[in-house]
């Protein structure tokens, strides 16, 4: 079995995310690498791929990158600072799997919070030109909670997640059966 963990990250909690995933893969022939940076796809069963909200989608340079990937086993991964258990939560990881599920065998996804980081804490403390700041009391407890993530148990839920995803696909390998997307 052959991984590509490729990913986006602005101010490395997807990155976390993405080695914590990467670490516990148990295949030799495995790969970490920035969206920037990955090599041919070509020769990998599965493509697992990480990002990070940008106004509710992924990045256009991780849209990209998902529409190169052709015949493979693909998961997908993201971070946000909203709430990830929200429909913004959801259709962060559904934008993604949308532009690869149409040629591709989907393994499944995981989506959980990132902190924001120190730039954007600054920019939404800072009052607009109408005088307003978005950093109302309430995101602020909203933000407090999201700089912990990803958390150790982030991590391990997604790591879990692609592991046993994973080994299906390697049992249907195996057996010669024809792997299905999970959707
Ligand atoms: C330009 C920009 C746009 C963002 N848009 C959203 C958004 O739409 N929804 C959200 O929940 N978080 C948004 N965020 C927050 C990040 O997605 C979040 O903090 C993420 O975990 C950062 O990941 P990273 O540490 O890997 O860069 C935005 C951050 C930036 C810099």
């Amino acid at each position: 079995m052959r991984v590509l963990v490729a990913y986006s990250s602005l101010s490395g909690g997807t990155k976390r995310l993405a080695e914590g995933i990467f670490t516990s893969l148990p295949y030799e022939e495995k790969t970490l690498a920035t969206i920037q940076e990955a090599p041919s796809l070509e020769g990998y069963d599965a493509i697992l791929v990480g990002y990070w909200a940008n106004q509710g989608a992924p990045g256009q340079d991780v849209q990209q990158f998902l529409k190169t990937i052709h015949g493979k086993a693909v998961g997908v991964f993201a971070t946000l600072a909203y709430h990830p258990d929200t429909n913004h939560g959801w259709g962060l990881v559904q934008k993604g799997i949308d532009l690869v599920k149409e040629d591709n065998a989907i393994l499944g996804s995981f989506v959980c919070n990132g902190a924001l980081s120190p730039a954007m804490l600054k920019k939404w403390r800072t009052p607009g030109p109408d005088g307003k700041v978005a950093a109302t009391p309430e995101n602020e407890i909203r933000w407090k909670v999201s700089a912990l993530h990803p958390t150790p148990v982030d991590i391990a839920m997604a790591a879990e997640r692609f592991r046993e995803r994973l080994s299906i696909l390697e049992a249907h390998q195996a057996q010669g059966l024809t792997f299905k997307s999970i959707l």
